[in-house]
């Protein structure tokens, strides 16, 4: 094949926000698959906060991507050539394909995904790794029962849009905490929140003293450092605290900000639990049919932001940072 496969490499640990210098953009031929291989025409890359700490050295639940490696991404994309007899040329599958234009993976370790039944970038939100993580840590670790009330940070994003429409299914009341009156409007009008608090507007206490009158069952963080702290302050007795992420924290160039409200913990016979959804790797296919039956049910909305362009990858990462998108984040390529 003569095809010219573009790639961004990771060319440097970054300090702070990751800059244009922290990537090399670059082309090699297209690979060929060997036996039980598939190549990959990738489609859609999903854009993830976990990307700022896959750029890090040091110890976390998955190895750093190396100075010089493509970059780790789930992606989607169509089977152009294949040796492994159960994943045909023309199907789709989905995977850890990185950010280049074209995949060569093992037949084994890709996904099938359908576009007969959702739109291929729902595959890299919903129907994909947020849509797990959502699910497994609302309901097995949050355990939210009905009448309950769940209060979400980062809820305008990918997974805490599907955590806040998952806690309404199973009865619950739900709070969305997030960033503008635009983004309030979304979960209110389009994901059926409850209430909403911009967190931007300040008062953070005196609104979680309003909207959750009786405390927080479950509180799913997925922002840390202040917005934590103030949830801490209102937890109801035996809450469970599900972290989820910090995405206040991934930039800094000073310690990470710790909760020093904790003690509420003791106070209300309270937990506070973090997981990846790599923990529940051997159930995602338990999550994504249930989640893809509220889809066809009208019970889950799904919402992807759609950028263009393989080439605005280091920009588009940004917007995850700067709050600029609105449900998953995907790259079209
Ligand atoms: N544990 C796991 O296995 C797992 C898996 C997937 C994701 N995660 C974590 O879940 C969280 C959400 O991920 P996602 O993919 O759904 O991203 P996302 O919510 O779609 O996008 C990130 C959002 O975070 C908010 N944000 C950015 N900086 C912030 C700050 N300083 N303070 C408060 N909010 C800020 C922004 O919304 P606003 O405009 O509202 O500020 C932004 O839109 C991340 O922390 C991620 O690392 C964990």
């Amino acid at each position: 094949m003569d095809a010219v496969n573009h790639q961004f490499r990771l060319a440097a640990r970054p300090v702070g926000l990751p800059q244009s210098s922290d990537w090399s953009y670059t082309e090699e031929p297209v690979g060929e698959p060997g036996e039980g291989e598939v190549l990959v025409k990738n489609l859609y890359v999903g854009l993830e906060p976990a990307m700022r700490g896959w750029m890090n050295e040091g110890r976390s639940y998955i190895p750093p991507v190396g100075i010089g490696e493509v970059m780790r991404a789930f992606a989607v994309g169509e089977v152009i050539a294949s040796k492994d007899a159960d994943v045909p040329v023309g199907s789709h599958v989905g995977g850890l394909l990185g950010v280049q234009e074209y995949a060569v993976a093992n037949g084994k370790g890709v996904f099938p995904v359908d576009p007969s039944l959702a739109p291929l970038p729902v595959y890299l939100g919903t129907l994909g790794m947020p849509g797990v993580t959502a699910y497994f840590g609302l309901l097995d670790i949050g355990r939210p029962q009905e009448g309950e009330t769940v209060v979400v940070s980062g809820a305008a994003g990918a997974v805490g849009g599907l955590v806040g429409q998952i806690a309404k299914i199973k009865g619950c009341r739900v709070v969305g905490i997030a960033g503008g009156p635009e983004k309030c409007g979304h979960l209110l009008e389009d994901l059926g929140f409850d209430a909403t608090i911009d967190y931007k507007a300040g008062n953070l206490d005196a609104v979680l003293s309003e909207h959750c009158p009786n405390g927080i069952d479950v509180y799913f963080d997925n922002v840390g450092g202040e917005i934590l702290d103030a949830a801490l302050a209102h937890l109801a007795r035996k809450a469970r605290v599900v972290i989820c992420g910090a995405i206040s924290q991934y930039n800094n160039t000073t310690p990470m900000r710790g909760p020093s409200n904790y003690l509420s913990l003791l106070v209300n016979n309270a937990s506070m639990t973090g997981f990846t959804m790599g923990d529940y790797i051997a159930r995602y296919g338990e999550a994504v049919q249930e989640m893809a039956g509220w889809l066809a049910a009208g019970k889950l909305v799904s919402r992807e932001d759609i950028a263009e362009g393989l080439e605005n990858f280091p920009a588009t990462l940004l917007r995850l940072f700067a709050g600029e998108n609105t449900g998953k984040l995907v790259l079209r390529i």
